[in-house]
């Protein structure tokens, strides 16, 4: 027995009544024995392993070291399912589905025996739903990521997931590429286990939550095949049951000066857009107040030091190699909050003091960084009252300040039917605006903002343009992409009134997106504006559009905000 509060599994295992008999008999029934209800914490391993969610294949392996991991410290691990989200394969978009694997994780939590869990996280929204999840009930919450897959080969050289699938697919559509080396380039760019070896959203999420606290040091980057992996699921299986002794909830970690720090990691890292959207979730389940504005202003000065795919160079693979994240946070020294608590009760300065780095080229230093300002911007102005974001370090320089005439599509169908007819008045200084991308217009909010490039800019040998919609791009995505406009074109944003011929002023290092339009013509155009149909009548997609907030208040549903705690006051039978 541990010496320590009533533990909250002791709710159902310590009775000594006809539920008690029920909650061990039936458990039972798996060969446990007598001693494993006698007041040992109960570690809930949340796993979200699908074959579906090909990042997340290998996770019932790790579910059985961290299984190992808490028995040797003395506690007892039940594994449970929820629901997995495969960026790759799931439609309209895994983004849909976000909030509602965070429901999964939370009442999964909730309503069973548990004193502490262990997330097993990988794919792109498969940090986040969990995060989400555990962030609302509150108990000891420790994060393990699956690892990134190796470095992908293609003739001769390393290939990235996502990136060079990117600048693969333009070139078969400019003749550069033949359909057999495109065949070919599959498998070579997925060779392993793990999710996205890129700096995607996958390896940015990872990152993010090792700034946040909620991992052990050096989780992020560790491949999901090397054998460190299993050792680090192994060491987190032990700290979850540290932390029940300790009573070491999520709220205690994820604090105001932790979402500093990750804001800021993610800017030394070339991280994903889509981190804003999930750290401005994670904020709003724990009542922490964040903005967007948070996100413009503390990125100011902090330089992009990892140099890896999309913005830089290398790989995951190179980064675990060259040292990983306890590099960056500890070569950023004091731009972090180094006090802050993690999950293994040491602070997050003392947990990385002792990192060093092997390769400078894939981690730069503070005074030779891969760019000097390299944060994602946030821009506002008339087409985004509320705003927007676009990744600098990602982009054409040129481009972050641009004047140009709008191309419109009035949503994905239209621009899938256009882009590359011959009649289609667009060049290399043209806008491309894409509506109806949002969080209820697609809905879900999907990847598709950095919308490919007209074919005959691409013969022309054009690689980049300004973009601007109300969806998202990929974490593994490039270009002079505005996105996550603010509020979107289905409820009626300025972006719903933008027209082909309009002039668009972009410059991201000053914040601003203007649609070059009067005031009076906008108020035209707004009354002539007619609200699309619902896209959904039923089912969770109709609970979605209903109830999902913008881009700038993380996309969550208005109904999950704060949190429920962990107490269940009625018994079942
Ligand atoms: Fe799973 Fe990229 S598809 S992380």
């Amino acid at each position: 027995m541990f010496p320590m509060n009533k533990l909250r599994s002791q709710d159902w295992f310590g009775k000594t009544d006809k539920n008690g008999f029920i909650h061990r008999s039936w458990m039972k029934n798996q060969g446990i024995p007598q001693h494993e209800f006698d007041g040992r914490p109960i570690i809930g391993i949340c796993n979200t392993w699908s074959e579906l969610t090909p990042c997340n294949a290998h996770f019932r392996l790790l579910a059985e070291r961290v299984k190992r991991g808490v028995a040797e410290a003395g506690g007892f691990a039940l594994e449970f399912p929820v629901m997995s989200l495969g960026e790759a394969v799931m439609k309209p978009t895994a983004m849909l589905f976000r909030n509602l694997l965070s429901m999964d994780v939370e009442e999964s939590i909730r309503g069973n025996p548990l004193d502490g869990v262990v997330l097993l996280c990988g794919c792109d929204k498969t940090t986040p739903g969990p995060v989400m999840g555990a962030a609302s009930v509150d108990i000891p919450t420790i994060v393990l990521s699956g690892g990134p897959m190796l470095n992908g080969k293609f003739e001769g050289r390393d290939i990235g997931s996502g990136t060079d699938l990117w600048k693969f697919s333009e070139d078969v559509r400019s003749g550069k590429m033949t359909l057999e080396q495109f065949f070919g380039a599959e498998a070579c760019a997925a060779r392993s286990n793990g999710h996205c070896m890129t700096m995607g959203t996958a390896s940015t999420m990872a990152s993010m939550v090792e700034a946040l606290g909620l991992t052990l040091p050096g989780n992020a980057a560790i491949p999901a095949v090397d054998s460190r992996r299993y050792v680090m699921a192994h060491m987190a299986g032990q700290q979850i049951v540290e932390m029940v002794k300790a009573n070491r909830t999520i709220s205690k970690i994820l604090t105001r000066q932790a979402f500093e720090n990750a804001i800021k990691v993610n800017a030394a890292i070339g991280g994903s857009t889509n981190a804003v959207i999930h750290l401005l979730a994670f904020a709003g389940r724990l009542g922490i107040p964040l903005s967007l504005d948070d996100f413009h202003r503390l990125v100011r000065g902090i330089p992009l030091l990892a140099n890896l795919m999309p913005s830089g160079k290398f790989l995951m693979e190179d980064f675990y190699y060259a040292g990983g994240l306890p590099v960056i946070i500890k070569d950023l020294g004091k731009q972090l909050h180094q006090d802050c608590l993690t999950v293994n009760g040491k602070t997050l300065g003392e947990n990385n003091a002792d990192a060093k780095c092997y390769n400078r080229e894939v981690i730069r230093t503070l005074d030779n960084p891969v760019m000097a300002d390299a944060g994602i911007a946030v821009v506002k102005g008339n087409l985004c009252p509320d705003g927007a974001v676009v990744k600098p370090s990602a982009a054409t320089p040129a481009l972050m300040k641009h004047r140009g005439r709008a191309v419109v599509f009035e949503n994905i169908e239209d621009y899938h039917a256009r882009i590359d007819a011959p009649e289609l008045e667009v060049d290399k200084d043209s806008v491309l605006v894409l509506k109806m991308v949002g969080p209820r217009g697609y809905p879900g909010m999907a990847e598709v903002g950095n919308m490919g490039m007209p074919k005959k800019l691409l013969d022309q040998g054009v690689t980049d343009m300004v973009r601007i919609s109300d969806g998202r791009m990929s974490g593994t995505a490039f270009g002079a992409v505005f996105l996550h406009v603010s509020p979107e074109s289905a409820v009626g944003g300025p972006l719903a009134l933008v027209r082909s011929g309009d002039m668009i002023e972009v410059d991201a290092h000053n914040g601003r997106l203007h649609l070059d339009v009067s005031d009076a013509e906008m108020e035209k155009r707004r009354k002539a504006w007619k609200a699309p149909q619902p896209v959904a009548s039923r089912g969770y997609a109709s609970l979605y559009v209903r109830h999902v907030m913008q881009a700038h208040e993380g996309a969550d549903f208005d109904f999950l905000r704060g949190s429920s705690g962990s107490t269940v006051t009625r018994d079942s039978h």
